[in-house]
């Protein structure tokens, strides 16, 4: 009896289980009455007062709010800032709101916390390399709190943009070139930001950005014009933003960029027949900054008015930093071209994500307690973690690495050994320089106190000069080892930071070759934001590893990798090209008619180097090895609407614990559509002990073997399809199944 009892409550256990894990996530039922009293509020509203909710305007670069703005949110013409911040700040701003605005709606505070809010954690595209979905969904949620302490509520990330060409400088701030792998990193963010109700204590709302298509622009220019399919829209590029929907987003920002001649700030398709009619979203839209404004020069428009109108219509809601619904709206209204309901829809959308925050309840920040939440020990700690689990190990030769603690000297070199900037990257929220832990102090803290550590910065990250090269070179000399920290400038990367090449810039490369020639045992450590080109340094160096932009912590987290304490996992989530040339070089592409594989000349490659990229999608190496193998399916044949599970046995065959990243990809072989030749639908992070074996399973099904067909229809095709599972897109074991 008892036995049944037990078994009757687990089962309802794990259906309640199942239904939190599987329900999309809603907020309706967290914040009671919402659209009671949205409406109720809306009907109070003076059109200036609606327009005023339309409205998000920039503060200070200091985080002060600008002083003429006191007054237009005291008449109620003012709905949301952004880059304000700080308790105190926030909280003298939001009383004029709260307690002298005729309506007392509280102002909505934004800012860019992408990594981190004080506590920076590694660049999204680190995170990413984790391929470790809850690792960023904890980094997130400890921003989250950082930035509700600071009085900040809405954060404008994650950044969701798929990303294929590394010569775009915001590369850095998405998680790379896949739409399985964004959506994952996607809605864990999501769900780190915001948790199941936003409204709770240290949880802020999130925004999914930018939509749609940015990380495409030609040319890897930033703001450039993107054009592509539908297809590729809704397969690649649109994953990660539905997934964030999934996950229970509560904003988007539109974009810069023009999409197949509609700009994404003025877009009906995406703006309103995707996002509102096929994915029903009840949240709303910012624009992206002057982007309302920028409409003219993507000549879409020939004035102002015309462009209001335009974003307006298109289901843009509120305006970032230009004022163009609030200069043209009441003119729009008298003159038809934008209707009553339009501008209501736009306020409603607001309010209600207004309710839903609990801003109304709890408009202010705790001053008292702000400081104590900021940088504690334990955010730091997660930091290190973090940005361990993101390092990538690209290559190990004769077991370089990982480095012995009571190793005699060695000698650190290269401008990004003691750099306190480059680890925080772009977006560095509130971070401060002085918080960094640089590669430096990193190695420091680590080896024996016996270890003599000399450091030598060679050069600088940009320039001509090589006058540092003599010392870097004598210090290598005296050392029974160097490392050496090159890569990119924190404003190499990020906004407006696009880049024609894609080499180490300055003279490190030269400043590598000099420490190579030495003779000793040379390690380099790459702390970049985007796909470097490095031919040289790998076909020469024994040792290379990818530590990223690895935020607050990124020298203690180095020093981790470096001396064994935490074995590399991380795998790339982005293709690393061999030269700039290559670009855009992806994984999943189509194939071609002639196959670059075939041995004669008239084949898609290049004359003058390898069609095959420096690193594949998923690389990385681990101080231990890992055997995949004995796939197995639990099916030869499934229906169009039918599922399998498809499993592989993962052993640890080298001496230390470390982790694989066990990959899943997919070919539907001949379809109505050319697909692409590789596309993941499955990973997972395990780690193993020597000799341990653990089997991995994954599960096919409609979602990951459907495409849109021509009629713009998500289709299972019946025919063949192969699946691939291994440690990266190219090192892989496969077989086949029918659909029928
Ligand atoms: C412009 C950037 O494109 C966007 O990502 C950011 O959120 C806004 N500026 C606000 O800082």
């Amino acid at each position: 009896m008892k036995t049944t009892r037990l078994a009757f409550q687990i089962l309802i256990l794990s259906l309640f289980l199942f239904a939190l894990v599987t329900t999309p996530i809603s907020h309706s039922s967290t914040a009671p009455n919402v659209e009671a009293r949205v409406n109720a509020l809306l009907a109070k509203m003076t059109l200036a007062e609606k327009l005023g909710q339309l409205q998000q305007l920039d503060g200070e670069g200091t985080g002060d709010f600008r002083p003429e703005h006191v007054d237009l949110i005291r008449k109620g013409l003012l709905g949301s800032t952004l880059n304000v911040r700080g308790a105190k700040k926030t909280n003298q701003l939001q009383r004029i709101a709260v307690e002298e605005s005729r309506l007392k709606i509280p102002n909505l505070f934004g800012y860019d916390v992408i990594h981190g809010y004080r506590t920076i954690f590694p660049i999204p595209l680190a995170e990413a390399s984790s391929w470790d979905p809850a690792l960023a969904e904890r980094t997130a949620s400890i921003a989250a709190a950082e930035t509700y302490a600071s009085g900040v509520r809405w954060t404008f990330a994650p950044m969701v943009d798929i990303a294929r060409d590394p010569r775009w400088g915001r590369i850095t701030e998405g998680a790379g070139e896949d739409p399985f792998l964004g959506a994952a990193f996607a809605r864990a963010r999501v769900l780190g930001f915001q948790g199941r109700d936003y409204s709770a204590q240290g949880k802020v709302l999130a925004c999914a950005k930018h939509w749609v298509a940015y990380g495409a622009a030609e040319g890897g220019r930033d703001y450039n014009t993107t054009d592509m399919s539908e297809q590729t829209l809704r397969e690649i590029y649109f994953p990660p933003f539905h997934a964030a929907i999934d996950a229970g987003v509560g904003t988007l920002m539109s974009a810069f960029n023009d999409l197949n001649g509609v700009p994404t700030s003025a877009n009906p398709f995406t703006l309103t027949k995707v996002l509102r009619g096929e994915w029903k979203f009840d949240g709303f839209v910012v624009s992206d900054y002057t982007a309302v404004k920028e409409l003219i020069n993507h000549g879409l428009v020939a004035n102002d008015r015309d462009a209001a109108q335009a974003a307006l219509n298109a289901g843009v809601d509120m305006e970032m930093v230009s004022r163009l619904f609030n200069q043209n709206g009441p003119d729009l209204l008298k003159d038809g071209k934008v209707s009553q309901a339009t501008i209501d829809e736009a306020v409603r959308r607001i309010l209600r994500i207004k309710f839903r925050l609990g801003l109304f309840e709890h408009p202010y920040a705790d001053e008292a307690t702000e400081a104590g939440s900021i940088l504690t020990a334990a955010n730091r700690a997660a930091a290190r973690e973090a940005a361990g689990r993101s390092m990538v190990l690209l290559k190990n030769q004769n077991d370089a690495l990982p480095l012995n603690k009571n190793i005699g000297s060695i000698a650190v070199i290269g401008p990004l050994a003691d750099d306190r900037r480059a680890p925080l990257g772009w977006w560095s929220g509130d971070g401060h320089d002085d918080d960094t832990v640089t590669a430096l102090t990193g190695i420091r803290n680590k080896v024996s106190p016996q270890t003599k550590v000399s450091y030598a910065k060679g050069c600088e990250v940009l320039g001509d000069s090589s006058a540092g090269f003599e010392e870097a070179v004598n210090t290598a000399r005296q050392s029974d080892v160097a490392v050496v920290f090159v890569g990119e400038a924190k404003e190499m990367v990020g906004e407006a930071a696009s880049r024609s090449s894609l080499d180490l810039p300055g003279r490190q490369m030269d400043l590598v070759k000099a420490i190579q020639a030495t003779g000793k045992p040379t390690i380099v450590v790459l702390i970049n934001g985007r796909p470097p080109t490095i031919a040289w340094i790998v076909d020469n160096v024994p040792a290379v590893l990818e530590a990223w932009m690895g935020g607050t912590e990124a020298g203690n987290a180095i020093a981790d990798v470096l001396f064994g304490d935490v074995n590399p996992g991380g795998r790339l989530p982005v293709t690393f090209p061999r030269t700039v040339g290559q670009v855009p070089i992806y994984y999943n592409h189509l194939n071609t008619g002639r196959p670059p594989e075939a041995s004669s000349r008239y084949n898609s490659k290049y004359l003058d180097v390898a069609w095959t990229p420096q690193f594949p999608f998923g690389f990385g190496l681990s101080y231990t090895q890992f055997k995949i193998s004995n796939l197995q399916m639990s099916a030869a044949e499934i229906t169009s609407n039918g599922s399998l599970t498809v499993s592989v046995e993962v052993m640890n065959t080298g001496k230390r614990a470390g982790d694989e990243v066990v990959q899943l990809y997919i070919r539907d072989v001949a379809a109505s559509m050319t697909r692409p030749v590789k596309e993941l639908k499955g990973f997972k992070r395990i780690t193993l002990k020597p000799g341990e074996t653990q089997r991995v399973e994954f599960t096919l099904g409609p979602e990951q073997l459907g495409f849109y067909n021509r009629d713009m229809r998500y289709v299972v095709e019946p025919g063949e399809f192969k699946v691939m599972l291994g440690s990266n897109s190219e090192d892989l074991i496969e077989k086949s199944f029918q659909v029928r």
